[in-house]
């Protein structure tokens, strides 16, 4: 098995395709369900350039839309989180949006007789939830359950809605979110990227295997480091990894052809002493951005076309040909 040609990294069309093709037809976490059970709370995100939002609507329903206004396109809601009860209202013209979706004011818009509020609703996607987490889709192939296959199974014994949000990180990075990707999804970075988790893991025993909708990765831990042992990448963006008393996601979000955007979401069971959180949390990002150089620098050797595809390792780098396999299948 060879790794990809460059152009899957650097090519303007490709990543066009992937927005549609792969961002646009699948499911996206976009946090705990736990940030929005207020009526009127909402959360905000860009997944690949669409501006999404969900929202809890004051009929206690939890709704998605693009975050678009339908007069000409404003931003509705800053990214992030907040509270908007009852309505949004886009800030460039204040046109008036019930929390449920539907046009309800068009101040001083003038009188049009063809112009008819009901025509003009936000436009609604697809929302759903799993394990106390949410997800949206703007155009899915497949339901949420189908997108996450075997991880249903394989976390079925892990008590993650008994877990508290506790912090939330964003970093940014230059390299292509492929690139970034391919580097998540094997061990056979460590000894060279990561020389204090290769310590304090068992290397010899790291084990990746490509699953129905992920990638798993294990090795056993020696005393003393945070992370349990398990890590998780699904389809097409997201990551999970276990704590002793937690987990974090990450969703990895392109910003452009060569920036990329981590969203990290640290969960702990309320039991584990402040310290013990936090000591977690640094030594997740420590790891996390000693990734980003490396990413980088292979960025640019893609983009200059000086690299040609090399050989992928059969013990590490399965999850690698499993992403490139799924990255070609949601294009076809
Ligand atoms: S773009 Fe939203 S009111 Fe004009
Ligand atoms: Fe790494």
């Amino acid at each position: 098995m060879r790794n990809a040609a460059v152009g899957e990294y650097v090519d303007p069309a490709i990543y066009s395709a992937d927005q549609r093709a792969v961002f646009e037809r699948s499911w996206h976490l976009v946090g705990p369900v736990a940030r929005l059970t207020e009526p009127g709370s909402y959360v905000a995100e860009e997944i690949a350039g669409s501006k999404v939002l969900a929202i809890r609507s004051t009929d206690g329903l939890l709704r998605a839309f693009r975050n678009v206004c339908r007069h000409r396109g404003a931003r509705l809601l800053p990214e992030g989180t907040g509270s908007c009860p009852g309505f949004i209202q886009c800030p460039y013209h204040h046109w008036l949006y019930a929390d449920s979706g539907e046009l309800r004011r068009t101040p001083w818009f003038g009188d049009d007789p063809t112009f008819n509020v009901a025509d003009w609703p936000l436009d609604a996607i697809t929302i759903d939830e799993w394990r106390g987490l949410v997800f949206v889709a703007i155009d899915p192939v497949e339901s949420l359950a189908s997108q996450l296959g075997g991880l249903t199974a394989e976390l079925a014994e892990e008590p993650l809605e008994s877990y508290t949000l506790h912090r939330e990180e964003r970093m940014i990075f230059d390299a292509n979110w492929k690139i970034y990707v391919d580097n998540f999804i094997e061990g056979y970075h460590i000894p060279g990227i990561h020389p204090e988790f290769f310590q304090a893991i068992e290397f010899d025993k790291f084990e990746t295997t490509a699953r129905d909708g992920y990638v798993y990765m294990t090795a056993p831990p020696r005393e003393g480091l945070f992370y349990r042992g398990v890590w998780l990448w699904m389809w097409p963006d997201w990551t999970l990894s276990l704590f002793a008393n937690g987990f974090n996601t990450s969703r990895i979000n392109p910003l452009s052809i060569d920036r990329t955007e981590l969203v990290y979401h640290y969960y702990f069971a309320d039991s584990v002493p402040l310290e013990e959180k936090e000591r977690t949390v640094a030594g997740s990002i420590e790891v996390v951005r000693q990734d980003f150089e490396i990413c980088l620098h292979t960025n640019r050797n893609y983009t200059s076309r000086a690299y040609r595809p090399g050989p992928l390792s059969p013990h590490h780098e399965q999850g690698v040909a499993y992403f490139q396999q799924r990255l070609a299948a949601a294009r076809r």
